[in-house]
């Protein structure tokens, strides 16, 4: 699996120290509001739990389960809901947990959902953020990383469903995904 990087970005040990910095601020914002959040399945779910436990505050947890890739490493602008959540948003304070804001429709049609729904506020962190992937006018609240305009894998960023389980985010070897 590791043969396939081209170049790691970000190390265990960068993401645990920037994750630090983060939950830092999440627990301050969040102290007194009793927050949901919701993460993004499957890309967020690592991210979510390491962070989660670094933050000293009542939440509870949540996850949604929306699609728009369908396999390849290329955005189809299309949004689709594939697990909705069991919770009840109404009034709450939303916090979405993604790995990556790439064109920005996912962030969209999840921001408009629960605001149609009822959320008293929505905001959202973001492991990485790739600002130039942008096709939808959207941003979120907290960052960990601005990346370039390349395809990533690891920790929780997959390609054909590999490479989740990597413990940094590094670059995946064009030739990868030439082949296929
Ligand atoms: P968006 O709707 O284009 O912003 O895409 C967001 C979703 O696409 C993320 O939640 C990821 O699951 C996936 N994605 C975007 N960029 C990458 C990447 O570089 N590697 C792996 N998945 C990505
Ligand atoms: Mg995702």
């Amino acid at each position: 699996m590791n043969n396939d990087i081209e170049r790691v970005l970000y190390s265990k040990e960068e993401l645990n120290r920037r994750m630090d910095e983060l939950a830092k601020q999440l627990t301050a914002e969040y102290k007194d509001q009793r927050p949901l959040i919701i993460s993004v399945m499957t890309g967020a779910v690592l991210f979510t739990v390491d962070m989660i436990k670094r933050m000293d505050i009542m939440a509870k947890l949540d996850f949604i389960d929306v699609s728009s890739y369908y396999g390849g490493t290329s955005s189809t602008g299309k949004v689709k809901l594939v697990q909705d959540l069991k919770s009840d948003v109404r009034d709450r304070s939303i916090l979405i947990m993604e790995d990556i804001v790439d064109t920005g429709h996912t962030l969209k049609y999840l921001i408009d959902l629960l605001k149609e729904r009822g959320a008293k506020s929505v905001k959202v962190c973001t492991l990485l953020d790739k600002p130039e992937g942008r096709q939808v006018e959207v941003k979120a609240d907290y960052v960990g990383f601005n990346v370039p305009n390349e395809f990533l894998v690891g920790y929780g960023l997959d390609y054909q469903g590999y490479y989740r389980n990597l413990p940094y985010v590094g670059i995946l070897k064009p030739a990868v995904y030439e082949k296929d």
